[in-house]
């Protein structure tokens, strides 16, 4: 009997990742009118890293990139080669974004007859994916979904499982959710998903779903198996949520002091990068401050993300992202739960102490009343 299942479970031997970095990031304007969503660090480093070493850490060597004409050389130019990950990545520009099932027909000519990881460039997932990889290796599946529990299924795509535990039916986006298991942003699929996507038709929004094209492997009898995640998991699409991702990163950070402090003070767990300079600064943490960011008479409180060559001069800021090169000066109100693009200039014009909670795209000028 044991011999049988074995030859039955063919193992998978060859695996690629496929990273969806295209579409629009309509959520997260103003910040991605002029960059890719992706790129939008937590922590201080863009999103899309996580989902790049994931992939390596789960020993997948080659991995492709689906990019949009519009942002695709900001991510290439990111990303690189892949050697600095330890892999290689190949770039596949999709030139409309038509969904997530019609970014893996763009991608079949680099996936051929592989089977392959697909994990969505905005999610980020706690724990890794090692052990699902693992797992989906040892064969016999025509798919893996992973799903958590969320409070609004109606804004994913949601799964309806049977009693034993099988898939019934998963719907993208349904107004009227039939359970609370929202579909996570990582897939493992054999090469039948090219078919599976050549033979569905665009859903109302107009997207070829990749939660309709795992529905036809459902329904033609095909083997899905969904996993429910144990970690928490964050699509970064909004800001709260990439706030929420943060937050959670942050959280388990390692101290690490390597910057020059100048009659200043850091409590909890800070990393300050080299090249940083804190004059008559606190930073209570967990918080980051990145290299050539200066700090002087100010305060930085807990979950900030400060990137490289920022400035805070007499100024209060808390639970925050500053992407590069942002400068916040002259505030005597406090501002939290900001997301700032780059070379962003803040300051406010009159001496009120106020909290303000704001959301710049690149390169903006705001003199806030
Ligand atoms: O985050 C999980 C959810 O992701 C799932 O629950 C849904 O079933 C799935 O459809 C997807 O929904 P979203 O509406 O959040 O997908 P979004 O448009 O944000 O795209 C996800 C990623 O894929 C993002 O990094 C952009 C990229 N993308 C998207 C489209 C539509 C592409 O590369 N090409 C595309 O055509």
């Amino acid at each position: 009997m044991i011999a049988l299942a074995t030859t039955l479970r063919a193992r998978v031997e060859k695996l690629k990742g496929l990273i969806l970095s295209g579409g629009r990031g309509t959520r997260l304007r103003p910040i991605t009118h002029t960059s890719a969503k992706q790129l939008v660090p937590v922590a201080n480093k863009p999103v899309l890293f996580y989902g790049i070493e994931a992939m390596a850490a789960a020993g997948i060597e080659e991995v492709g990139i689906i990019i949009a004409p519009e942002t695709g050389d900001e991510i290439r130019e990111a990303a690189g080669d892949g050697s600095r990950f330890g892999i290689k990545i190949e770039y596949i520009v999709q030139d409309d974004p038509l969904g997530l099932a019609h970014a893996v027909l763009t991608a079949e000519p680099f996936l051929g007859d592989s089977s392959f990881v697909m994990y969505l460039g905005d999610n980020l997932l706690q724990g890794g994916i090692d052990q699902l990889v693992d797992e989906f290796r040892t064969g016999g599946r025509d798919a893996m979904i992973l799903l958590t529990e969320v409070e609004d299924p109606e804004n994913y795509g949601v799964a309806e499982l049977g009693p034993d535990g099988g898939i019934i039916r998963l719907v993208e986006k349904p107004s009227d959710p039939q359970s609370n298991l929202a579909l996570v942003g990582v897939y493992m699929f054999t090469s039948q998903i090219h078919a599976a996507a050549k033979a569905i038709e665009p859903s109302p929004r107009g997207e070829l779903e990749i939660t309709d094209a795992i529905q036809y492997i459902v329904d033609g009898g095909g083997r899905v198996e969904p996993h429910i995640v144990e970690g928490w998991w964050k699509d970064t699409g909004r800001l709260d949520d990439m706030l929420e991702a943060n937050r959670l990163i942050l959280g388990a950070l390692t101290p690490r002091v390597e910057g020059e402090l100048i009659d200043s003070q850091v409590e909890g767990p800070v990393v300050i990068e080299p090249g940083a300079k804190l004059e008559r600064a606190t930073v209570r943490g967990p918080a980051i401050i990145g290299s050539g960011t200066h700090l002087i008479d100010c305060y930085v409180g807990p979950y900030s993300a400060i990137a490289e060559d920022c400035v805070i001069e007499r100024a209060e800021i808390e639970h925050s992202i500053l992407l590069s090169g942002s400068i916040v000066r002259d505030m005597p109100g406090r501002m939290e739960s900001s997301l700032l693009g780059r070379n962003v200039i803040v300051t406010q014009d009159d001496r009120q102490p106020r909290a303000y909670r704001l959301m710049l795209g690149d390169n903006s000028s705001v003199g806030l009343p």
